[in-house]
């Protein structure tokens, strides 16, 4: 065992910024991460325990309870409920004889449920010991559970089972590109950095992970930004951990395009003169672990990373990978630097922002997979041509990620400004209800607004588009994501962490027909406290799904309150009985009368 680890620690050269990825590793080596393995990596990369421990406790996919040798963790998406998940889930405990959410006694298998894990066009999934399987039918469980009580080594699995495939559905100038490797740093490095980083911002292109900042600005921000430090260096870090439901067009991107994912984190590099780059790949990404390690080996050899870039003297600049292990928040940009930095992902204070301190403090640019493969696009063929598609103020297409309710879930890329009602169609989604726009965090819309486009001007988006039918309950797909947000919370801030666990309780208190008119103005509120005073993104729109349902979709609300009156969520004079009991008391006297409230 310490053998084991001491072998990780090395390959990590005892860093302490490396301890997500090392004790991933060690659990993948050892799987669990056990008191004294924590010990022994604390003393190996001079850390206190309880920052080792602090680490190991707060990522889903790292487990310090009790050695297991098969954990499954089946996605919890709305989208896997409507695929039949939860119906699988009792299925597989009953053939592997645990109990939902406990290691069997004899240590060898555990089944529980895990956040969205970005398989919704081939749903419903699960992850075994971190590797993803999509697809799960009764059949599908039957031989799993066959393998597991046979107790064969997870690699040597048939391969067919772990099958994720690409659904790709649309191409447009991003997902069809004819570019060859290399191609946008021949015209790239040429120009120069300021006219380079002057494309990028004429071509108007803007994020694509959600919140829609100006590439271009951010990037000179960057690259005028000194850091803390004197000669502070300049890193360009890969948003990779889409982990919104309903969200898998970074995973499309990643498998299909890599070298233009990578090829734009190496413009990036050049325009604002970084020299080390991350691409953070979501935990239930492994799968891609390997072949994207093989196309950067790849891009090495042909001078594409590493010293001297495509023979351009100075130009240094490489890509590491770091997976992540189960945390959504992780994606909100302070906090994945937080985790590359081998702490937990807990978003920082921001300003100052990443721009100018990032990784280690130093100037960073934080961009979405999308945004780098378009910046790769703008690279080689020019503002002019990219600013020419789509809209006026949204630039170059869009990657959609369709789940739900059609016939041909998968990825979509359209220019911007094309219309929900034309997605739709083209994914064969009949007697539509609802589409969510850019998963729980986004905009949920009903028939009537079916003819609104995908544009920043009007639904701006990251990607999600999940399909809701009229066979659907929207209250039900809400309650989905107030659980969501409630499970995601870092706990960092009171208001997010009591919140979201406010909110979730409310809504299973409305469904279980305990809700009353009161409760609805609550969660309001409770939208405006966490508007105000959360820390993150996650906090600030976790009410959304719940209040663009209540609105759109009031009487699958109304019709579950047992009062349409106004009624307190606490009963006084019920709460009272046992004492009205004891005292042996039960006149008018003794019950708090509508004329003494008032
Ligand atoms: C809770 C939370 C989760 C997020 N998850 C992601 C994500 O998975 N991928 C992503 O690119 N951006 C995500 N973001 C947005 C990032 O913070 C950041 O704005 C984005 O990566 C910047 O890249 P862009 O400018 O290319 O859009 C998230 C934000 C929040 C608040
Ligand atoms: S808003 Fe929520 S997720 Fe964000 S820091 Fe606060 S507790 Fe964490």
């Amino acid at each position: 065992m310490t053998q084991a680890l001491q072998t990780i620690l090395a390959r990590h050269q005892f860093n302490p910024t490396r301890l997500l990825q090392i004790l991933r590793e060690a659990q993948e080596a050892l799987t669990w991460i056990a008191p004294e393995y924590i010990d022994t990596l604390a003393a190996g990369l001079g850390l206190p325990r309880a920052r080792v421990e602090g680490v190991a406790g707060f990522y889903r996919f790292l487990h310090t309870d009790a050695p297991c040798r098969y954990r499954l963790l089946f996605s919890d998406n709305i989208t896997d409920r409507m695929l039949g998940n939860q119906d699988l889930l009792t299925t597989l405990c009953e053939m592997l004889w645990v109990e939902r959410g406990h290691i069997s006694e004899d240590g060898l298998a555990s089944v529980d449920t895990t956040s969205c894990t970005g398989m919704c066009d081939q749903g419903p999934a699960l992850l075994v010991n971190g590797w993803a399987i999509p697809r799960l039918s009764r059949e599908r469980l039957a031989r799993i559970a066959e393998l597991i009580l046979a107790q064969a080594p997870v690699e040597t699995w048939p391969r067919e089972l772990f099958a994720v495939a690409d659904n790709l559905r649309r191409a447009d100038i991003l997902l069809g590109n004819p570019l060859q490797p290399g191609d946008a740093l021949r015209v790239a490095l040429p120009l120069g950095r300021a006219t380079l980083l002057e494309e990028i911002k004429h071509s108007n292109l803007r994020g694509r992970g959600g919140a829609g900042f100006a590439t271009g600005l951010k990037w000179a921000a960057c690259r005028d930004a000194a850091g803390d430090h004197a000669n502070a260096r300049r890193y360009v870090v890969c948003n990779a951990d889409e982990g919104e439901p309903g969200t898998f067009k970074d995973r499309v991107l990643l498998s299909t395009q890599a070298d233009l994912v990578f090829e734009g984190m190496t413009v990036c590099a050049y325009a604002i003169n970084g020299s080390q780059g991350f691409l953070y790949l979501r935990g239930e990404y492994r799968y891609l672990l390997a072949p994207l390690n093989g196309v950067l080996a790849r891009r090495r050899e042909a001078g594409l990373l590493g010293r001297d870039i495509l023979g351009h003297a100075g130009f240094d600049f490489d890509i590491e990978i770091h997976l992540g292990a189960g945390a959504y928040v992780c994606g909100e940009e302070s906090a994945l630097i937080e985790s590359l930095e081998g702490k937990r992902g807990i978003p920082r204070n921001r300003p100052p922002y990443p721009v100018s301190h990032g990784y280690l403090q130093c100037p960073t640019t934080l961009n979405n997979v999308e945004t780098f493969c378009a910046a790769a696009l703008v690279a080689a063929k020019g503002a002019d041509w990219y600013r020419g598609i789509g809209t006026v103020k949204s630039a170059g297409t869009k990657v959609l990620s369709v789940s739900g309710d059609c016939a041909r879930p998968g990825i979509y890329e359209y220019p911007f400004g094309v219309t929900v009602r034309q997605v739709l169609a083209d994914c064969g989604a009949e007697n539509t209800l609802a589409v969510q726009i850019s998963g729980p965090s986004g905009v949920c819309i009903a028939a009537d607004e079916f003819d609104r486009r995908i544009a920043f001007e009007d639904l701006a988006t990251a990607g999600a588009f999940m399909v809701f039918d009229r066979s659907r309950d929207m209250f039900e797909v809400a309650r989905n994501f107030a659980h969501f947000f409630a499970h995601e919370s870092c706990g960092f801030c009171t208001p997010c962490r009591v919140g979201t666990a406010m909110l979730r309780s409310t809504m299973d208190k409305i469904a279980a027909g305990h809700g009353t008119l009161y409760d609805l103005a609550e969660i309001e509120k409770l939208d405006r406290v966490l508007n105000q005073s959360a820390h993150c993104g996650l906090g600030h729109t976790a009410c959304n799904p719940t209040l663009d349902t209540m609105k759109r979709f009031r009487p699958t609300y109304e019709r579950r309150l047992k009062s349409l009156d106004f009624e307190p969520a606490f009963d006084l004079d019920g709460a009272l009985a046992a004492a009205r009991r004891m005292t042996g008391r039960d006149d008018t006297g003794a019950h708090l009368s509508t004329e003494i409230e008032a």
